[in-house]
């Protein structure tokens, strides 16, 4: 959560800030702010809420000349998102931005206020800057005052520290939170991930947990626990384009659209007509293993869910699937011949992270299943399949779900293969399908015209239950969280067979259900699970390539050969019923309340 920039150089340093943040916003949007030292000169701004409203007050200053510089954006953890628990955080001549949670700072709060140190803000990060204060007062030296308070931190961190005692120096330090160095000849950048700073730097280090350092006159200063130490830039090609709009009303709209063609580069070199080849994994990848166990959250998790359906049916392996934040505590048994698993858009989760890391202390082999490249638990795990959904801005995750899915699905057809669980015909027949996915992806104008004429009746009501059986009961829960977090309604996702068990006692008119229905999975128990509900009045939207007469809304989908290729063409009709009813209730589709893209404290 949150996002960081920094900048050391002789460029106009605002515009270098606010346009690093505006990349990052998607992190949190409850404030940002920036401060600069040119010179003598120290200049600090921030604001609440959105970008926009630092980029007004600020438009009348501008920063000509050499100078150094931090800006944040803010997703509140500890104090509510006010301008005076907005970063960067004064002390009395240093300022301090800061993304990750402290998890000591009651205790070093305390011990500050003893000293006589006024605290300004309610947040976790304070204490940073005035420790480290206390200490330069008293030492005289702000490379060894840092490496002192760092030295007390506990938790997670990335942070970058400026101060009048060291007025061209900028002090970073990362555990456990993502940062990187990005470079240009002399200048220098930080960011939180590699957005801000594509098309700026050319070069970029991804630091480590436990580094620290500082970056003075464009040399960079790298310490850990065993002291200085070298270190190799890589090159930064990423390209910017396709983090833009592209003439979508918005990221998450392009990002449905674009589901297609980035479907085509998750398969491309994997799946070749008669077999799977995953390069990414060594050819004894999965000697010794006997059970699968995955972790994630949110949609990730949903995914993971799918799988565990696909696992034990096409690989014959054993599957269990936890919401990481679960695991984390309930002090699971683990056994080395299981293979853990992580799924993650951002590869910087703090919960599947530190799922990760546990799995790794108990011995077991692990494997990630992620976005970003040179992420956390990419660099965390034994091997990485990587989804290549390309940039995802939107914070209701859409491509990412897509392609992670479709990774595990190829994942569980190279175990089936490798192990021979799965005959050759079975494999060209899912081949067959994968290749024909693309297809189903793309969004016809009648589909996006019918649910954006659709959703003007499904904007009150006292809730939705989305429902299906097999791998449609997590697409259910897939499609009742994007509802959920876009359109602020309440929506829950149930397995066809369980609603008569409980939740049956809701229906009526006023209940909607949106009933996923394929052809080629457990068609008539879902359509008994329907009438049951619709004899109840409530109202039924139901998706099915199948005419339904019970049906009020109907959505006929146009694949009715392989359960996947229907699964993912209900996604697409989920996510875009989800967008036009948040459309319709002018919500911000793109940066919904409370939320933030990349949720990297616990
Ligand atoms: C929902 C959504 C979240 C994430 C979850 C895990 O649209 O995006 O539920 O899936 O926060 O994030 P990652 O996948 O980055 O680990």
């Amino acid at each position: 959560m949150c996002g960081i920039v920094g900048y050391i150089g002789p460029k106009e340093k605002k515009e270098i800030l606010l346009d690093g943040l505006q990349e990052l916003e998607y992190r949190g949007y409850d404030s940002a702010g920036i401060a600069v030292i040119e010179g003598e000169k120290l200049n600090s701004f921030k604001a609440i809420g959105k970008l926009e409203n630092l980029r007004e007050k600020t438009k009348e200053y501008s920063s000509e000349g050499f100078g150094i510089s931090i800006g944040h954006t803010r997703w509140a953890t500890h104090g509510k998102p006010t301008e005076l628990n907005a970063h960067p955080h004064l002390g009395a001549y240093s300022y301090v931005v800061h993304n990750g949670i402290i998890e000591n700072y009651q205790e070093l709060k305390e011990e500050l206020q003893k000293e006589g140190v006024h605290f300004l803000s309610q947040t976790d990060t304070e204490t940073i800057v005035h420790l480290f204060e206390i200490y330069n007062n008293k030492m005289n030296d702000p490379f060894a005052a840092f490496e002192k308070t760092i030295g007390r931190l506990e938790g997670a961190y990335a942070t970058l520290l400026i101060t009048e005692a060291a007025p061209d120096t900028i002090f970073f330090a990362k555990n456990g939170s993502p940062m990187l160095i990005g470079f240009d000849g002399a200048e220098v950048y930080f960011a939180s991930s590699d957005t801000p700073i594509i098309g700026k730097a050319n070069e970029v280090y991804y630091l480590e947990d436990g580094e620290y350092g500082y970056v003075k006159e464009g040399e960079v200063h790298l310490f850990n626990a065993e002291g200085e130490k070298t270190f190799t830039k890589q090159p930064l090609t990423a390209d910017k384009l396709s983090a833009q709009k592209d003439g979508y009303r918005f990221f998450m709209e392009k990002e449905i659209y674009e589901q297609s063609t980035v479907m085509s580069e998750t398969i491309m070199g994997r799946v070749l007509a008669d077999k799977i080849i995953l390069d990414e994994l060594d050819d004894d990848f999965f000697e010794g293993i006997n059970a699968i166990k995955i972790c994630a959250c949110g949609t990730s998790y949903h995914s993971a869910l799918t799988a565990a359906y696909l696992f034990e049916r096409i690989s014959k392996i054993r599957c269990d699937v936890e919401i990481a934040s679960e695991f984390r505590y309930k002090e699971p048994l683990l056994s080395e011949d299981t293979l853990f698993i992580t799924i993650s858009q951002s590869g910087e989760t703090a919960d599947t992270l530190e799922a990760l890391k546990m799995a790794k202390r108990a011995g077991l082999k692990s494997l990630s299943i992620c976005n970003v490249d040179n992420s956390s638990i990419v660099r965390e795990s034994n091997a990485a399949i990587l989804t290549r959904a390309g940039i995802e801005k939107g914070v209701a995750s859409t491509k990412a779900f897509a392609t992670q899915t479709m990774v595990l699905w190829i994942l569980a057809l190279y175990m089936g293969q490798e192990k021979q669980t799965v005959s050759p015909d079975v494999l060209a027949k899912e081949i067959d399908a994968i290749l024909h996915t693309p297809k189903a992806l793309v969004v016809t104008d009648r589909l996006h015209a019918k649910l954006t004429r659709l959703s003007k009746r499904y904007l009150h009501g006292h809730g939705f239950f989305f429902i299906g059986r097999d791998i449609f009961f997590p697409l259910a829960l897939e499609g009742a969280l994007k509802l959920k977090e876009i359109s602020y309604l309440h929506a829950e996702g149930y397995p066809a067979g369980e609603m008569k068990h409980g939740p049956i006692a809701l229906a009526d008119s006023d209940l909607f259900t949106i009933a996923l229905m394929p052809k080629t999975m457990h068609y008539d128990k879902i359509k008994s699970n329907v009438e049951e509900l619709s004899a109840r009045d409530a109202t039924i939207c139901a998706i099915s390539p199948e005419s339904f007469e019970l049906a009020d809304d109907f959505i006929q989908t146009r694949y009715d050969t392989h359960p996947m290729l229907e699964f993912f063409e209900m996604m697409v009709v989920t996510q875009l019923l989800a967008l036009e009813i948040s459309v319709r209730l002018g919500n911000d589709v793109d940066m919904p309340r409370n939320l933030a893209k990349s949720v990297t404290v616990e």
